[in-house]
């Protein structure tokens, strides 16, 4: 018992983000409190990244023109075809509540996948009211929505 508690401390979780304006650090800051054991990383330092152990990576970034951020996206790309291999993925936006806002969630889902990842939660936007934020109401609670469910998936590993 003792053992099995100590090796799922051993095992973490990490978030990677970027952000304008501060609404999906936020977000990312939120998930990471609630999911303990997670740092919350903006993608400009995630490039020395020790990922050892890494049980769960969660990317989350603005939607700038239908896609992630230029930086988001460089960092994606830049990963490995197999460094994901045995890691839980999932990746959130945030975005305008509009039918033309896109999904930029969906795209970095892909990309984590493509690099190895398995994808534990469906990509999923949170709104916010304008450009500049603030983020609306209740998306907080979806974003706890969101954490719950992958909590309730993590009691299990990813096949290889
Ligand atoms: C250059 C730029 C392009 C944007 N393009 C979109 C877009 O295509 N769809 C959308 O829903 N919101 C778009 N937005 C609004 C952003 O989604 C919003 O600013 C963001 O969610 C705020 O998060 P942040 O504070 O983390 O940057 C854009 C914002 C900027 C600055």
């Amino acid at each position: 018992m003792f053992l099995c508690h100590y090796l799922v401390q051993l095992m973490k979780h990490v978030i990677i983000y970027d952000s304008n304006y501060g609404n999906t650090k936020q977000v990312a800051d939120h998930m990471a409190a609630s999911l303990g054991n997670t740092t919350s990383v903006h993608v400009d330092e995630a490039g020395g990244m020790d990922w050892k152990d890494t049980e769960l990576l969660i990317a989350g970034s603005p939607v700038n023109a239908w896609s992630p951020t230029a930086k988001m996206k460089k960092f994606l790309n830049g990963l490995d075809p197999e460094r994901l291999k045995g890691v839980w993925v999932a990746a959130f936006d945030t975005r305008m509540k509009t039918l033309l806002s896109g999904n930029a969630a969906k795209k970095m889902a892909r990309s984590l996948e493509q690099s190895g990842g398995h994808l534990i939660a469906p990509p999923i936007g949170f709104y916010v009211e304008k450009t500049e934020g603030p983020l609306m109401k209740d998306q907080m609670e979806k974003v706890d929505q969101w954490i719950m469910l992958i909590k309730s998936k993590m009691v299990r590993k990813p096949a290889n």
